[in-house]
């Protein structure tokens, strides 16, 4: 019977229903006070704490870190070595986003992004549990960003909110429910997990840093993308805004809360590149998946 049930994970972790059972778990998890009645109780959590047990074991199979950094000085290293072999490896699509995509294949890009961009100010905010010192002011200073210093129309989550009408519309007929890339949901869940489940807080931090380092790129060229097309600038504020403000998040990261954490305990290193790796990998997916939605589905 155990056997089936984990069999029954394994398979479900890498479906889009299991997924999509993963996101409205998490959603809810996040649910606003003004919901208390939609926050899962103890007994929900048996299903999906196996299913995430599935899902760990499956991301950890398919990575390769044979050289653990052993301490603060080759973890930072192996990181920036990290970073430009992601920027090669992502090049290609973010040239085609750049370059070559259709207003609704852009389109169906900025709005895959709402499974992380949505809840990205509470995924900072649980990165920072635990905390003290320069390094929770890092994250404080990040969060703030997040919370567009102090003005409600600049809070990110809002500005994302505002534009996300434009490129939906952009999309014509295309139902995104129907053709949303499991690695779509995945890339959003895997941060959302980690968050919430504090044995992940080293991966989550490892992800976390990835993502906000490789921002500035990533969003410059579908800046270049949305310029080709004429893109209104309201619609755009959300990706010209980050540009700067995740290059100096992501410099903020690791030197104020990775290798600190790298050097207070060496034991963690192993928890940051996994996290690196794990996110890494699935993101590669991502953009796979989201590829070949635009090749099939929008011209
Ligand atoms: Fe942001």
């Amino acid at each position: 019977m155990t056997n089936k049930l984990i069999t029954d994970d394994a398979i479900a972790c890498n479906t889009l229903a299991g997924q999509l059972q993963l996101n409205a778990f998490y959603l809810r998890e996040l649910a606003p006070p003004s919901a208390p009645e939609t926050i899962p109780l103890a007994a929900d959590y048996a299903g999906i704490l196996g299913l995430e047990t599935a899902w760990n074991d499956y991301e950890a199979s398919r990575i390769e870190l044979t050289d653990v950094p052993a301490n603060a000085e080759q973890f930072e290293e192996w990181y920036i070595a990290l970073r430009n072999t992601h920027r090669k490896e992502v090049a290609p699509f973010f040239d085609f986003l750049a370059e070559d995509a259709s207003l609704p294949q852009l389109s169906l890009f900025v709005s895959l992004e709402a499974q992380v961009d949505g809840r990205f100010d509470d995924i900072i905010a649980l990165s920072q549990l635990g905390m003290d010192g320069d390094m929770k002011l890092a994250l404080a200073e990040n969060y703030w960003d997040e919370m567009g210093l102090g003005d409600v129309d600049e809070m990110h989550t809002r500005v994302f909110t505002r534009a996300a009408p434009y490129f939906k519309e952009q999309l014509g007929d295309l139902d995104l429910d129907v053709h949303m890339p499991i690695s779509a949901l995945k890339n959003g869940n895997l941060l959302l997990m980690y968050a919430l489940r504090r044995q992940h807080v080293g991966r989550l931090l490892g992800a976390l840093t990835l993502l906000e380092q490789t921002v500035p790129y990533r969003f410059t060229r579908m800046l270049k993308g949305m310029d080709r097309h004429n893109v209104p600038k309201e619609h755009r504020y959300y990706h010209d805004l980050h540009v700067p403000v995740d290059a100096n998040h992501g410099k903020q990261l690791v030197a104020r809360v990775l290798l600190p954490l790298a050097r207070q305990n060496p034991r963690i290193i192993l928890d940051l590149c996994e996290g690196c790796l794990i996110r890494y990998g699935i993101e590669k997916e991502y953009y796979a998946g989201a590829r070949s939605v635009m090749d099939r589905q929008l011209h």
